[in-house]
């Protein structure tokens, strides 16, 4: 048998092991945790011009505020991936407790590795490098006519349709942003 002083030590382990995990995967796959504000996120999802047709996948969705509003505001699909296990959690009970599990999934893993055929927007906060080393992968999966939304940081070489100079958002659109 364990004896309390082994519980404690083998609890405090995992919990530094889970929240490891939680912060530095992330950073060396795309970037760390920074929500976007409630200001930016609406300006985004009306940049894109979101409505009920839309399938809506946010790289890198943190604690699914993206994902929910294009959801309960625009009655779209959202679809958020992530890599971080705690944000999963938290946003995944987040969902649920809005009561959009019909209407939204989160999946865990890496962005690099995940399928993203089916979007018709993508939104992303992450970090330049990130953004250079997705492009390629944008291009080749996404359909022409979507609308890819990044705070931020830029696509170089890409041509934005729009800019936010305030906010720095920036909407590119496949077929005629990726020359
Ligand atoms: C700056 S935050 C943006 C969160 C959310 N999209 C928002 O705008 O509020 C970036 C998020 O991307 C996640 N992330 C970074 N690189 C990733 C990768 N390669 N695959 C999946 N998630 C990633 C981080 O864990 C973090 O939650």
């Amino acid at each position: 048998m364990f004896t309390f002083l082994e519980l404690i030590l083998a609890t405090i382990i995992v919990v530094t092991i889970i929240v490891s995990i939680s912060i530095l995967w992330p950073l060396i796959i795309g970037a760390a945790w920074s929500p976007s504000s409630k200001k930016v996120v609406n300006k985004m999802l009306k940049m894109a011009e979101v409505d009920s047709h839309d399938v809506l996948y946010d790289l890198g969705s943190g604690d699914g505020r993206i994902v929910s509003e294009a959801a309960h505001k625009y009655d779209a699909i959202g679809i958020g991936i992530e890599a971080d296990p705690l944000r999963i959690f938290w946003s995944r009970t987040k969902l649920r407790l809005l009561g959009l599990n019909n209407q939204t999934k989160i999946i865990w893993g890496d962005i690099f590795s995940k399928d993203l055929s089916p979007a018709t927007v993508v939104t992303v906060f992450l970090w330049q490098k990130t953004n250079e080393k997705l492009k390629g992968k944008l291009t080749r999966e996404l359909k022409p006519g979507t609308r890819v939304v990044s705070y931020i940081w830029t696509f170089s070489g890409w041509k934005p349709i729009e800019v936010d100079q305030e906010d720095r958002i920036y909407l590119y659109i496949i077929g005629k942003s990726d020359l």
